[in-house]
């Protein structure tokens, strides 16, 4: 290959408006090893059609998109995905996805996200898995499982790409793009975690993000990605810078002009560049000067090569050209609608509110979410076949027939300040037995450059509840978006509160199968709810202090101790919190030894029984905590979990398998080890509750 050859494979750009013949003549030549995200099908088509056929080595095009929560057929923003807590069906979602991408002559999604956040100011946290690394870890290996498929070379198959590399979630403030601060201890046990799962996924790609980490930032860092990435996890295929963030070394005060940007990127094995031309533009001039050497340019048009070849895009992969169907197949469809009907966490639900009997009489409906297609399929939906979103009000239509249903939106949209529709909203309730509110923020409030400083429900929605309350009818709050939001006021106004993120497509019937007990919610919180914006960061797996606070015990009248005076130190809902329309009872764990040396394993099991009149599915989750080690350790720290569909009194023994080497951590010396020390091990519902277990962990 010519230097030009090589450096092309380097170069991704977003497919031109137009097939002009400046662009064809740039695709003989090899100038674009990847396009990002538009073209028609034809366009692409045409396009790969002159790459292989008339360009010098034949080389395919690679075409990626941002396929995030789905391509026609829009699942949950993948924050609600995470709610579901169900890998399977994840992998089914992606897999979906994929199919549907695939179709469109896509080959690569930059998919999935795990960025562990724990700052809901930022907007991005819409995209994340939550704030969990195991979690996030289960759920990205599932996406990517359902995108690769079997065979990463089946037509229906895309690959994926485990980004952003890495730290991004952890932005100073919530503020986007912004710096990052993260110890080694925490970068390894927190923040790679997942994307090490991802390596072991099998993942095409990586992307390497925006943001500065401890300096140095992550599209130039040779820690992350060549000791981390390359050297101990192996990984052999390429990486992609994100959105120009090679020439966006500059401004961050790192690179002295684009070629500098170019060497350093290319020097810590950003492999692609993404819509910036440093490489094309300065690395010859680099190679001149012996600035970067031609072993750096073969590594990266080899790994970008390889992942083509996987691909299969080099053995007669067809670019399809076969428009995709209207509307979604009914299975695509019905796996949207299981999948958002697992996310639907509910918050509250004081004397069964919930579900609502189908003789429930008269509904109103209220509020800016109730109706807005666009709203409710959430950030990131470049594709999203608008025309087979069903929303909550025609669900419910559906459900109860227009007569019994009185709709008013009350706000415009959620940023709303107007008053003008309160009084209709308000004679809609007056006029029904029951009101279903659905409040929250719309598309825009969250997703990439969405970063907010409040984080209650915006524009007058706390006084359209205010109004609506006042009639003294029963409120149930449906609350679709993008982020943790605190809505204590409301929630206190409400029988009952569900929460439903952005739920995609199939989001309306989901909601609406679960108001009407159709089956019983069984999401649970990826991430903590604060009670107010001030509490952040909070976040379950945190470590204690030398004063923690604690609600009972004489720690809890004492002033000393690590807390706020006018919000404590308690979330408003808990990691891993979420009702049902049942009620699950915990013994307490057994344990099958009292202690194990380290390298041992110890089993761990408890007996849940639904105690309740509902059949449900309950997410049973193990945690541990170490009480003295070498660097201190997280009060809990989640290790397993697993779904327990059961019937009303059945009851059944969960057995987790813990081994000790599972609760090894990087210690100051820099090595990943186990060491012995007291353990507590919980099963319980949430992070927040039960009575753990203790064994002894010895050498
Ligand atoms: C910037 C975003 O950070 C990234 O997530 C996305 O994949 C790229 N833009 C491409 O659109």
């Amino acid at each position: 290959m010519t230097l030009e050859e090589k450096l092309g494979q380097m170069s991704q750009t977003p497919f031109p408006s137009a097939m002009s013949d400046k662009f064809k003549e740039e695709l003989r030549k090899g100038r674009w090893g990847s396009f990002l995200n538009g073209g028609t099908l034809q366009q692409k088509a045409e396009a790969q059609r002159i790459a292989l056929k008339e360009s010098r080595l034949g080389i395919p095009i690679l075409y990626g998109q941002d396929v995030i929560h789905g391509f026609d057929t829009i699942f949950p923003i993948p924050l609600g995905s995470a709610a579901t807590w169900d890998a399977d069906l994840v992998r089914q979602a992606a897999r979906v996805a994929a199919r549907e991408a695939s179709a469109a002559g896509i080959h690569w999604t930059f998919s999935p996200m795990m960025d562990i956040a724990r700052d809901p100011r930022w907007g991005r946290i819409a995209e994340c898995l939550g704030e969990d690394p195991y979690l996030a870890g289960v759920l990205a290996a599932a996406m990517i499982r359902g995108y690769q498929g079997d065979k990463l070379d089946a037509v229906d198959s895309i690959a994926a790409c485990a980004k952003h590399y890495v730290g991004y979630g952890a932005a100073e403030g919530g503020r986007d793009y912004n710096t990052t601060w993260i110890p080694e201890n925490l970068l390894r046990e927190v923040y790679l975690k997942p994307f090490e799962a991802a390596r072991r996924a099998g993942v095409a790609t990586y992307m390497s993000a925006f943001n500065s980490l401890n300096g140095v930032p992550t599209s130039a860092n040779e820690f992350t990605l060549k000791q981390v990435l390359r050297n101990e996890w192996g990984f052999d295929g390429f990486v992609v810078s994100d959105y120009e963030s090679v020439r966006e070394l500059i401004p961050h005060g790192f690179a002295a002009d684009e070629a500098d940007a170019a060497r350093r990127a290319i020097r810590a094995g950003v492999d692609m560049e993404m819509v910036s031309t440093t490489y094309f533009r300065h690395a010859k001039s680099l190679l001149d000067a012996q600035q970067i050497d031609m072993k750096q340019l073969d590594d990266a048009a080899r790994n970008i090569l390889r992942v083509k070849y996987r691909l299969g895009l080099f053995d007669g992969r067809v670019q399809p050209t076969a428009p995709r169907p209207a509307t979604p197949p009914a299975e695509f469809l019905d796996i949207a609608r299981r999948l958002a009907r697992e996310s639907l966490v509910l918050l509250k639900n004081t004397n069964s509110a919930l579900p609502l009997n189908k003789s429930v009489g008269k509904v109103a409906v209220i509020g800016p979410l109730a109706n807005s297609v666009v709203d409710q399929l959430g950030t990131w939906t470049l594709g999203g076949n608008r025309s087979a979103v069903r929303t909550p009000l025609t669900a419910i239509r559906e459900q109860l027939g227009e007569q019994r249903v009185k709709w008013s939106p009350g706000l415009r949209n959620s940023r709303d300040t107007s008053h003008e529709g309160f009084a209709d909203a308000v004679k809609a309730a007056s006029a029904s037995d029951t009101v279903l509110l659905f409040l929250g923020e719309e598309q825009s409030l969250s997703g990439e450059a969405s970063s907010r400083a409040y984080l209650n429900l915006p524009g007058g929605q706390e006084e359209l509840v205010a109004e609506i309350a006042k009639t003294g009818k029963p409120l149930i709050v449906v609350i679709m978006a993008g982020r943790p939001l605190t809505f204590h006021d409301v929630a206190e106004k409400a029988a009952a509160v569900l929460y439903a993120w952005h739920p995609g497509t199939m989001g309306g019937p989901a909601i609406a199968d679960v108001l009407f007990g159709a089956e019983a919610p069984s999401g649970r919180l990826p991430v903590t709810f604060p009670r107010t914006v001030g509490q952040v960061p909070i976040y379950y797996n945190h470590m204690s202090t030398g004063r923690p606070a604690s609600e009972t015990g004489p720690g809890a009248a004492n002033k000393f101790t690590s807390k706020y005076l006018d919000a404590g130190f308690t979330p408003e809902y808990p990691f891993g919190y979420g009702l049902s329309y049942t009620s699950f009872s915990y013994s307490t764990p057994k344990l099958s030894a009292a202690t194990i040396a380290l390298g041992a394993s110890i089993k761990v099991s408890a007996e849940v029984t639904n105690t309740g009149k509902y059949p449900a599915t309950e997410i049973v989750q193990l945690y541990t905590r170490q009480l003295s080690a070498s660097t201190t350790r997280p009060v809990r720290e989640l290790r397993d979990f697993r779904r327990l569909l059961l019937k009303p009194g059945e009851k059944q023994a969960v057995e987790f398998t813990l081994n000790a080497a599972g609760l090894a951590f990087f210690n100051p010396q820099g090595k990943w080890a186990a060491e012995p020390g007291t353990i507590h091990v919980w099963i319980s519902p949430d992070s927040a509750s039960g009575q753990p277990a203790v064994f002894e962990l010895t050498r």
